[in-house]
C-alpha cells in the first residue's frame, strides 16, 4: 500500500472516531433501560435529578379502559403533567403480572417520536423526541390465556427551569389491565332455544348469525371446499298424518 492510501485511511478513522465521540457527547446517551427484575425502578435516577412536583403526574392513557383483548392491537399514550416544565422523556415496559420479568405483548412505534429498544428478552419503548410531553404509540396485547399485564411508567419532565438533567420533574405510575375475552369469529343463537312440537302442529325455531357477512358468506359458497359453509340452508321437519 502506497504511503499516500495509508495516510487516507488514518484520517477517515479520525474523522469517524470523531463523529463517534461527538454523537454521544452531544445527544443524550445511550438509553438507559427498564430493570428486568424490578421493574418498578426508576432507571433514569442518578443522571438525572428531581422530584415529583405537585400538580405532575405521568400516566399511560388506555382508551379502551383497563382491559385487552388478546392480540387485537390497541393505540396508547404515555402522558407527562408538569406545573412548568415543557420537554420531557419516558420510559414504559409491559410485564405479564404473573411473571414481571417477562415481556407481555409488543410495543410498536408508530411515529419518529418513540423508539423500541430491546432489552434482553424484554422490550421497552422510549421517547426519542423530548420536546413534547404526550407520546403516541401501539401496543399489542398478548395471546388468550395470559392474564393480567402490568405496565410499568417512568416520566421525566426536564428543561428550563433546572437543566435537561437538573430539577427534573420525576414521575413513576403503574397501571395493570384485565384480560377480556377474545372477539369470537362468529355466533350462532336459536330463539326459542329448543322447542317441543305436538303431534299434528309444527313449530319455528329462527337460527341467527352474528356477524351477518358470515351468513352471506356461507349462502355464496355453498361447496365442501369452502372455508365456511351453510348446509343445509334450513332445517324443516314435518310429520304427516299417516295415510289412512
Ligand atoms: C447515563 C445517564 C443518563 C440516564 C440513565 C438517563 N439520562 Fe436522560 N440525559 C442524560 C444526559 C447527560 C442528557 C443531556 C444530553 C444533552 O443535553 O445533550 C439527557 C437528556 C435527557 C432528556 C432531554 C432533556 C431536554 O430537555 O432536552 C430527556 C427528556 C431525558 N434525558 C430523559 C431521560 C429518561 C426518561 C431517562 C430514563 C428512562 C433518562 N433520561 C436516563 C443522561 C442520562
Amino acid at each position: 500500500m502506497k504511503p499516500i492510501r495509508i495516510s487516507m485511511l488514518v484520517l477517515c478513522s479520525a474523522v469517524l472516531i470523531i463523529l463517534v465521540l461527538f454523537g454521544t457527547a452531544f445527544t443524550r446517551p445511550s438509553y438507559t433501560s427498564s430493570n428486568v427484575n424490578t421493574p418498578t425502578q426508576d432507571t433514569c435516577r442518578g443522571c438525572h435529578n428531581g422530584s415529583a412536583t405537585a400538580g405532575g403526574s405521568t400516566v399511560v392513557v388506555f382508551p379502551s379502559g383497563l382491559t385487552y383483548t388478546p392480540g387485537v392491537t390497541q393505540h396508547l399514550s404515555a402522558k407527562i403533567t408538569d406545573p412548568t416544565h415543557t420537554r420531557g422523556g419516558y420510559l414504559l415496559t409491559a410485564r405479564l403480572a404473573n411473571s414481571v420479568t417477562s415481556q407481555a405483548g409488543t410495543f410498536t412505534a408508530t411515529d419518529t417520536n418513540s423508539r423500541v429498544y430491546p432489552n434482553g428478552a424484554i422490550q421497552d419503548i422510549d421517547a426519542v423526541n423530548f420536546g413534547t410531553l404526550t407520546w403516541n404509540f401501539d401496543w399489542t396485547p398478548p395471546a388468550a390465556g395470559s392474564g393480567s399485564v402490568n405496565f410499568y411508567l417512568i416520566g421525566y419532565a426536564t428543561g428550563a427551569p433546572g437543566g435537561s438533567t437538573n430539577g427534573n420533574g420525576a414521575y413513576l405510575s403503574t397501571a395493570t389491565l384485565t384480560e377480556g375475552s377474545a372477539t369470537p369469529d362468529f355466533s350462532l343463537s336459536a330463539s326459542p332455544t329448543s322447542l317441543s312440537i305436538a303431534t299434528g302442529s309444527s313449530g319455528t325455531s329462527t337460527i341467527t348469525i352474528t356477524p351477518k357477512t358470515v351468513l352471506r358468506e356461507a349462502l355464496l359458497c355453498p361447496h365442501p371446499a369452502c372455508r365456511l359453509a351453510l348446509r343445509p340452508r334450513s332445517v324443516q321437519i314435518q310429520r304427516r298424518p299417516q295415510a289412512s
